[in-house]
């Protein structure tokens, strides 16, 4: 299907600001002891990233009909604790990089030993965030299940665990299916999560309605990892915001380096078209689900 984008860029916008202004609510003041820490947990987070997650959140939140105020949390949630995996994906143990959103990444701007504590101290306060935020949920079993899924997904068997993958694959040749355990695991598992988060916080959904939409989570999850391969190799420096290049300097299995870039493009549309089947039990109320489909595997950054 062709999207009309012009309505839905200006609700993605919307969104942004609305996550901005949370995420600015929730962290601690610069002026606050620890000031090195606290400066730094707001470098990273409020730097201009997309905000991809917590649009999603919004999104699935507006396709189900669910006031935007409940799930101000889990959006900013879920931004904190991508922005804490970024910080820790940048430092030299991992991938060794030193721009993210365009500016110096926070172990540059600060120090590692800074940027270690600044992800550690965002992890947990996006747990206290979700089970804290009063506008969130007020049934305690839903707010259980929110904070079940984000520990879930962001841990050891999903996020941290990918991340482990990840690491253990450099300089490896993966095969097809275990480069997508990675990708699904270390970028798929906390979009997963975006859309998870919104269908807990109303009790109207059915269970067909909730497995279409995590389907077309798992989908979309992939995809967008497969395009940041792809703007790996294809991209630029200035436009990305990160150093183009990174991951072959670095010797890492990626969609690209394994199945070639035609074939990585041509699997992205793939997991774009499953992710529009995925929701077809749905009316144009998720149009701007099938729009976010559309934007992960078509963007340049
Ligand atoms: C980068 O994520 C890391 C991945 C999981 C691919 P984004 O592309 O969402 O980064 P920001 O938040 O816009 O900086
Ligand atoms: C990052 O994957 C995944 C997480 C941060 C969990 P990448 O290492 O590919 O992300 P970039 O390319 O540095 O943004
Ligand atoms: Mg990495
Ligand atoms: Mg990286
Ligand atoms: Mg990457």
């Amino acid at each position: 299907m062709k999207i009309d984008a012009q309505p839905f860029e200006s609700l993605v916008d919307d969104f942004q600001q609305r996550v901005d202004a949370a995420l600015e609510r929730w962290l601690p003041q610069a002026r606050v002891n620890p000031i090195r820490l606290h400066r730094a947990m707001r470098y990273a987070v409020l730097a201009p990233g997309k905000r991809v997650r917590p649009i999603l959140v919004y999104a699935t939140a507006s396709a189900l009909d669910i006031d935007l105020e409940r799930v101000d949390g889990a959006a900013a949630a879920v931004e904190i604790i991508h922005a804490y995996s970024l910080i820790h994906d940048d430092l030299p143990a991992m991938d060794d990089d030193d721009l993210r959103r365009g500016r110096p990444t926070c172990h540059r701007e600060f120090d590692e030993a800074t940027a270690i504590l600044a992800g550690d101290a965002l992890q947990a306060l996006a747990f206290y965030i979700i089970s804290h935020d009063p506008q969130m949920v007020q049934d305690d079993t839903a707010r259980l299940q929110m904070i079940e899924k984000l520990s879930l997904f962001s841990g050891s068997r999903g996020m941290a665990g990918g991340q482990a993958i990840d690491l253990a694959a450099v300089g490896k040749t993966l095969n097809i299916a275990e480069l997508e355990t990675m990708h699904i695991h270390k970028t798929g598992a906390l979009i997963r999560t975006c859309v998870q988060l919104a269908a807990h916080s109303t009790s109207k959904l059915s269970t067909t309605q909730f497995k279409a939409l995590d389907s077309y989570a798992k989908c979309i999850g992939l995809s967008f990892q497969v395009q940041d391969d792809i703007l790996d190799v294809t991209g630029d420096t200035a436009t990305l915001g990160k150093t183009q290049g990174s991951d072959s300097a670095r010797n890492k299995p990626t969609f690209p380096s394994i199945i070639g870039l035609d074939a990585s493009r041509e699997k992205a549309q793939e997991l774009h078209r499953k992710a529009l089947q995925a929701l077809s039990i749905f009316g144009e109320e998720a149009d701007i689900l099938r729009y976010i489909s559309a934007w992960f595997v078509e963007r340049t950054h």
